[in-house]
């Protein structure tokens, strides 16, 4: 991506612009002391009431200046009063630095965040790659909660790390290879039923898996024979080969269906059976590294400097592991694409291998940061969940129905709009309040989806996010609609009353939640504050007059609005729900 010459790589956010004159206050008062440990940053008050912002850097200088903490904080208040970004600095408790924004600098923000390219958001990933290794379903198997929920979050990270300005590149690591598929292909030649082939082909895969897994535990012949099929396929036998592909064009056929309806794209589908050739290899550079070593017949990087249990790189029987697989791929990814970070995003129960595979990484040379974000498992309403598992889920039975419980509330809604809209923005809040309901919990909690939850008109959810901003349209279609000459999209924004001067903050706030967002990885950030400026919204729309307002107020009220919606409908469309313009 290039940035025209003219304009900054990297706008600095309101954040940004606190900090510096609290480090510059701080540089002043006290030229001795070491800025980087002290950190004198702005943080969000906690509560409105001691300001907008404050500084908390006063207690750890304390014991770096040998001061008591009130003076220090004194001094830097005595030292920024007269900011006219500032009008007020206050000192409170044990040397807390209280600070409240200017209205006409609040305003004026809001105004260079309306005018700026992508409302503000800084841009730290300019240049950088960062490649995310998600969803990854397994093939010939039905997906599981699990591989949801990666999809959902992992998509989410996507979005919110390019608006920050990385690269970003998707890859759906597909589980496409192992021992499982001789195993498949036996079962595939003996119990095959087409007709269900035709018609629910995962299922089917599925079943004759199952049937024949069963019996290589009671015929040990049926067994060998199983472990002749993989050989075959390992080896590139035409016929296995053909098999195996077959297997995947069906998984991904389904796979893909899923993703179109969450609308999730991927820009590389490689999966395991990419690396397979480089697996040798693999071993062979750990050898020469003397990172692992022989141990009953395995080969294995023991970790105990690491306080991790030993990671098994080539089974007894001479094949690889899952480690081995994921060694390849993180070699195979740092050499191609030079990504700055490689992220992962499975569930919890995959912690341990991502400890170690990154440990045997590490020390084989790879420097780029890997991270491994897991969350817990989600559970889901009875019957949505298949039956032979109890975690593979029917995803398309719960995807009609959030469509039609959101088709209900669309017509109740709307009564007057044509059906077919009704259908397509009850698509928009069915999928919505589906990915909303897992994006708006903290990922690493475990969480139970309910449809009251997910649907709740007047709670944290997609519904309620979506209706907002779709009512705000509503303001501004009724503000052209009574003055077509009026324009407020070029008028001053002027802070008159207490709910507008609370929602402006927030909205000021904007381009720090989405880096806040990604640098915690947590996409719940950004739902948070998107849920908390609606209400904000609310209690400014419930509490002070737009279009009755005299000429002038009316134009900086409606704009306010017009940014609401706009931050609502990016910050919805970063966590990949769309907002339709109506609901
Ligand atoms: N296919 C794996 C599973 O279903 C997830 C793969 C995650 N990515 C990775 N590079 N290991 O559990």
């Amino acid at each position: 991506m290039n940035t025209p010459a003219n304009q900054p790589a990297t706008v600095p956010t309101l954040r940004d612009i606190l900090s510096a004159r609290l480090r510059a206050a701080f540089a002043a008062v006290f030229p001795e002391a070491d800025l980087a440990a002290l950190a004198p940053d702005a943080v969000p008050a906690t509560d409105d009431a001691f300001g907008d912002y404050q500084c908390n850097a006063a207690m750890a200088a304390a014991r770096l200046l040998r001061l008591p903490p009130r003076d220090i904080a004194q001094r830097v208040a005595d030292q920024l009063a007269g900011d006219d970004l500032l009008a007020r600095v206050e000192v409170a408790g044990p040397g807390f630095i209280n600070l409240t924004l200017a209205d006409t600098a609040l305003a004026r923000r809001l105004e260079d965040l309306h005018a700026a390219p992508a409302l503000g958001i800084p841009q730290p990933g300019l240049g950088k790659t960062i490649l995310l290794d998600y969803s990854s379903p397994n093939v010939a198997k039905p997906m599981h909660v699990a591989h949801i929920r990666s999809t959902v979050i992992g998509d989410a990270l996507k979005r919110i790390h390019r608006a920050l300005g990385y690269r970003v590149i998707g890859d759906n690591h597909l589980g496409d290879w192992g021992t499982q598929f001789g195993i498949l292909i036996m079962g595939y030649r003996h119990f095959l039923d087409t007709a269900a082939l035709d018609t629910a082909p995962i299922d089917e895969l599925q079943r004759v898996y199952v049937l024949s897994h069963q019996k290589c535990d009671d015929d040990p012949e049926w067994k060998d024979q199983a472990r002749l099929e993989l050989v075959k396929l390992q080896a590139g036998d035409p016929d296995n080969r053909a098999l195996w592909q077959t297997f995947i064009d069906l998984s991904l056929a389904e796979f893909n269906r899923i993703y179109d309806r969450l609308g999730v794209s991927f820009e590389l589908v490689r999966g395991e059976s990419y690396y397979n050739d480089a697996l040798p290899g693999v071993i062979a550079k750990l050898e020469n590294l003397g990172l692992v070593r022989e141990s009953e017949g395995a080969l294995v990087a023991f970790l105990d400097d690491d306080q991790l249990p030993p990671c098994i790189v080539r089974k007894s029987d001479g094949g690889y592991n899952y480690a081995t697989t994921d060694l390849a791929t993180v070699f195979s990814r740092v050499e191609e694409f030079q990504p700055d970070a490689i992220i992962y995003v499975t569930d919890e129960r995959q912690q341990l291998h991502f400890r170690q595979f990154f440990t045997v990484a590490r020390k084989a040379g790879v420097q780029t940061r890997l991270r491994h974000i897991w969350f817990g498992l989600m559970r889901l309403p009875e019957g949505l969940l298949s039956t032979r598992s109890g975690t593979a889920i029917k995803l398309d039975l719960l995807l009609d129905e959030a469509e039609r419980r959101a088709l209900d509330i669309v017509q109740q809604a709307s009564p007057g709009m044509p059906p077919e809209q009704q259908r397509e923005v009850a698509r928009a809040v069915g999928i919505g309040a589906v990915k909303y309901a897992d994006l708006s919990q903290n990922p690493q909690s475990a969480i139970t989806f309910t449809w009251e939850k997910a649907l709740a008109m007047d709670g944290n959810s997609a519904p309620y996010l979506q209706y907002a901003a779709a009512r705000i349209s509503s303001v501004m279609d009724k503000y052209r609609e009574r003055f077509p000459d009026g324009d407020f999209a070029s008028a001053p924004i002027t802070l008159d009353s207490a709910p507008g001067r609370r929602l402006a903050l927030r909205l000021a706030r904007y381009p720090d939640v989405v880096l806040d967002a990604a640098l915690q990885e947590k996409p719940s950030l950004l739902a948070d504050y998107l849920y908390e400026l609606s209400q904000l919204y609310s209690s400014f729309y419930q509490n002070v007059p737009f279009l009755k307002a005299p000429d002038g107020v009316r134009e900086s009220r409606v704009r306010l609005c017009a940014l609401t919606a706009r931050v609502l409908r990016h910050g919805l469309e970063l966590l990949g729900i769309t907002a339709p313009e109506r609901i």
